[in-house]
């Protein structure tokens, strides 16, 4: 059975409108779901992530107001898995109802004006991974339309739900690369030059897969460093530190922009 029609079996009548993909330091809000029903990646035929300690998590039910799957966990190329796998749960979310995917991430501040615990709001991206769940994906378009990918009537309601919750957010450009390594000086200064804000290892696969099932998208960064001129060390433990730091302000907007979508 594949994943999507083993999660709509599991599901039963549960009609998601929305995929909430949770980035570090997010997890926290899948707790406030209510009428929780919790599925295994495994359960549901989804590839386990396989970073120690991260199991994969599909939770369905109402978050504040808004019928959702919420994601815990995502895969992630660097992981060596496919392409096609880290978009996975995006297909089985789209194939369950849902026509709005609403991702989140960790990332590396490019503009040295910004501090750990700014969030960004995604205008747009850059794919630097070399790959796309949509090679070797057959009957699926494969040409799909990316202007316009992060919607810009769900960044306006991205900044209303901001300032609801009384953070001061900007827009920017995600870049996303493989990892696992974090990015060299040069590459910092490539980053910036070729427009980036902001700087990760997820996002992009699962928004153009988004993309080709028709899913509205909106997209969030929490920066978790920031990388400065002349190259700044980047070390995980911190990285982990600041997602948990600025996950409550980050929580914060998403209660406010659930609703509105
Ligand atoms: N680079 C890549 N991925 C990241 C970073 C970074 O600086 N911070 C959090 N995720």
């Amino acid at each position: 059975m594949s994943a999507a029609a083993a999660l709509r079996e599991r599901l039963g009548g549960f009609r998601p409108r929305a995929l909430l993909t949770l980035g570090s330091g997010l997890s926290a809000l899948a707790d406030e779901v209510d009428g929780a029903i919790a599925l295994g990646f495994s359960e549901v035929g989804l590839p386990e992530p396989t970073v120690p300690g991260h199991a994969g998590r599909i939770v369905a039910g109402t978050l504040h107001g808004l019928p959702v799957l919420v994601q815990q966990g995502r895969l992630h190329l660097y992981e060596g898995v496919a392409a096609r796998d880290v978009a996975a749960c995006v297909r089985a979310a789209a194939d369950a109802g849902a026509d709005t995917f609403l991702v989140t991430n960790a990332a590396g501040g490019l503009d040295p004006a910004m501090s750990p615990g700014d969030v960004l709001v995604l205008a747009d991206h850059l794919n630097l991974t070399g790959a796309s769940p949509l090679v070797g994906a057959g009957g699926t378009p494969q040409f799909v339309d990316m202007t316009g990918a992060y919607d810009p009537a769900l960044r306006a309601l991205a900044h209303r739900a901001a300032e609801l919750a009384g953070l001061t957010v900007t827009e920017g450009v995600y870049a996303g690369l493989v990892g696992p390594a974090y990015e060299t000086p040069a590459e910092v200064r490539m980053l910036r030059a070729l427009g980036a804000d902001a700087v990760g290892m997820s996002t992009v696969l699962e928004v153009v897969q988004a993309r080709a099932v028709a899913l509205r998208v909106v997209g969030v960064s929490l920066v978790t460093n920031v990388h400065r001129p002349g190259g700044t060390p980047t070390d995980h433990a911190e990285v982990l530190d600041a997602g948990r730091t600025g996950g409550p302000r980050l929580a914060a907007m998403l209660r406010e922009l659930l609703p509105a979508l």
